[in-house]
Parts: structure tokens; C-alpha cells; sequence
């Protein structure tokens, strides 16, 4: 291109030139409206279809990789399971029983978290495919319980207690892997929250209770860093995190799965000391399943 050219018709399309041209038998004034206007016209289609591909790729992309990561995941889950059968047939003495265990122990937690990820992967693609979320009656007690047992390692690594009081089930009706992965969440922010506070401070609890006629509230309760005034109006909003390697969109998405469920999330202040913060899940609740 010329670069004596008018700078009109280099930064104009073909089709807002041709314009250009026609608006020169009009008077300059309504001519230069009529480009201004057409200029903007074409830079907001511009973007909007820049927007709309860029969701198609990122919607491709998801697919892609939950397709590409579903295949490692699952050699992963059939190794350890493989190396599980053939420890359990090792003829072993007395005296290494102990680490036996222990090695077992070890390989059990690693299958019970590649299945976690297969299953978050699968859930992945069905979204891709625009399956709809599933709706069946599920215990939210078990799935609790579930949630503490994955994360149990991480928990005993930082040294932070997890108590739980649930004494009765509760039946909820919904998505199995969306409630886990709320649960499971919520737990980690739990956990994180305590990183760099003493570790006599520390203690998570779950407590699962009736709330009202209808619902059952799952309150998750912490003794970690607390939320300030200034954190908390920010605390749903995407890609907003306060740790290093946060990314910031887990209780957004939390809040959305919650909502599919036509359930409630929310956070108190718990009174210092030793403060921190609970986060508060309620779902209504259905007939034992
Ligand atoms: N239990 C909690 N105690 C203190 N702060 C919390 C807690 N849960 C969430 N937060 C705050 O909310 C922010 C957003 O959380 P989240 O959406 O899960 O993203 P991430 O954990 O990746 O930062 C966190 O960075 C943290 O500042
Ligand atoms: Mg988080």
C-alpha cells in the first residue's frame, strides 16, 4: 500500500470507501456524518464478531482438551489400578506388611484424585455438548464426606484440621459432580486461607444441618485469614484472587452451579478471635433417594 495515500481509504474497508465516493455528492458536512457513522458501525460489528469467535474458540478449546486430558487421565486411573491388583497378590513378610500398606494407601488416595479429575473432565465435555446438568436424588452428607476424603492429603500436608458435624443424611436433588466440585472448592479456599497463620489457629469444620421446613444449609467454617470489607465486594467477581497462584474464578462458578441448583451461596464474618469466615451452601431438600 502507497503511504501517500489518504489515510480514509487505507484505514476504510472497500465497502465504506464505495460510501466515501457516494457521500461526496452530498454536502462535506453530511458526508463526513454519514463516514463517522458507517466507521463506527463497522468497528462495532467488528468487534462483536471478534468477541463471538473468540467464544467459539475458547468453547473448541475446552472441548479439545477435556478430549485430549480424558485419555492420560484415564491410562493413569488403569495403571494404578493395575499396580493396586498386582501389590495386593505380592507375597509379603510380616515385617513389610506395614509399608505395604502405607504404599497402598498412597496409590489408593492418587486413583481416588485421577478419578475426581476424569469425572470434572467428562463433566467438561458433556458441557461442551450441551448435555443438560443431571437431576437426581443424592445424599449431601455422603458427597461431603466424599469432598473431605479427597482433599484429606492436602489438609494433613499443611497441618489443618477438618472436623465434621453431620450426624443425619440429607437428600438434595442434583448434579453429583457440579456439587462436588462446589464442595470441593470451597474446602480448598477453606484450607487456603489458613497458609501463613499459626497452626494452633487452624480448624475447618462442616457442618451439615436443617434450615427451615425445606432446605438443608452445608456451612463450611474456617479460622483462615478472614474476609476484609474492601475482598468482599470483589469475592464472586471472575479472575479476581488475592493468592499468588490463584486463578479466581472458583466461586464464580461455584455461585453458578449453586444457582442451577436453585440453591443459595453465601459468606458470614465469624466473630474473632479466632475469626475467619463461613461459607453457607443451602439446597432444598427432596425425599430420601
Ligand atoms: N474461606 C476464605 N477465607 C478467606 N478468603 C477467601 C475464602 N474463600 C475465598 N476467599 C477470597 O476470595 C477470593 C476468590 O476465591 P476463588 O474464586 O475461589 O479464587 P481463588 O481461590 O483462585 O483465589 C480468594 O482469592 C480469597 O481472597
Ligand atoms: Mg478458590
Amino acid at each position: 500500500m502507497n503511504a501517500d495515500e489518504p489515510i480514509m481509504s487505507r484505514t476504510l474497508p472497500k465497502a465504506l470507501s464505495a460510501d466515501a465516493r457516494q457521500a461526496g455528492t452530498k454536502n462535506a458536512a453530511a458526508a463526513a456524518d454519514d463516514i463517522a457513522l458507517a466507521l463506527a458501525r463497522h468497528l462495532r460489528d467488528r468487534e462483536e464478531l471478534l468477541f463471538t469467535s473468540r467464544s467459539i474458540s475458547i468453547g473448541e478449546m475446552a472441548s479439545t482438551l477435556a478430549h485430549e486430558i480424558n485419555q492420560p487421565v484415564g491410562t493413569i486411573v488403569n495403571v494404578l489400578r493395575g499396580v493396586s491388583a498386582r501389590l495386593a497378590r505380592l507375597p509379603v513378610a510380616a515385617e513389610h506388611q506395614a509399608q505395604l500398606d502405607d504404599l497402598h494407601q498412597g496409590l489408593k488416595l492418587a486413583l481416588d484424585q485421577a478419578q475426581f479429575a476424569g469425572r470434572i473432565v467428562g463433566r467438561i465435555r458433556e458441557f461442551t455438548q450441551a448435555r443438560q446438568p443431571e437431576h437426581k436424588p443424592l445424599d449431601l452428607r455422603a458427597l461431603a464426606l466424599e469432598c473431605v476424603a479427597l482433599l484429606d492429603w492436602e489438609f494433613t500436608r499443611q497441618g489443618v484440621p477438618v472436623a465434621t458435624e453431620m450426624p443425619v443424611p440429607f437428600w438434595v436433588v442434583g448434579d453429583t459432580v457440579m456439587l462436588q466440585q462446589v464442595v470441593v472448592n470451597l474446602l480448598r479456599n477453606a484450607l487456603q486461607a489458613h497458609r501463613g497463620l499459626p497452626a494452633q489457629q487452624a480448624q475447618v469444620v462442616l457442618r451439615l444441618q436443617a434450615l427451615g421446613e425445606a432446605e438443608v444449609e452445608l456451612a463450611i467454617v474456617d479460622q483462615g485469614c478472614g474476609i476484609s470489607g474492601s475482598a468482599e465486594g470483589k469475592l464472586f467477581v471472575p479472575f479476581q484472587s488475592s493468592k499468588p497462584d490463584g486463578m479466581g474464578i472458583g466461586l464464580n462458578i461455584c455461585r453458578s452451579f449453586v444457582e442451577l441448583h436453585q440453591g443459595r451461596l453465601w459468606f458470614t464474618h465469624n466473630p474473632a478471635p479466632p475469626g475467619g469466615c463461613t461459607f453457607h451452601l443451602a439446597l432444598r431438600t427432596t425425599a430420601a433417594g
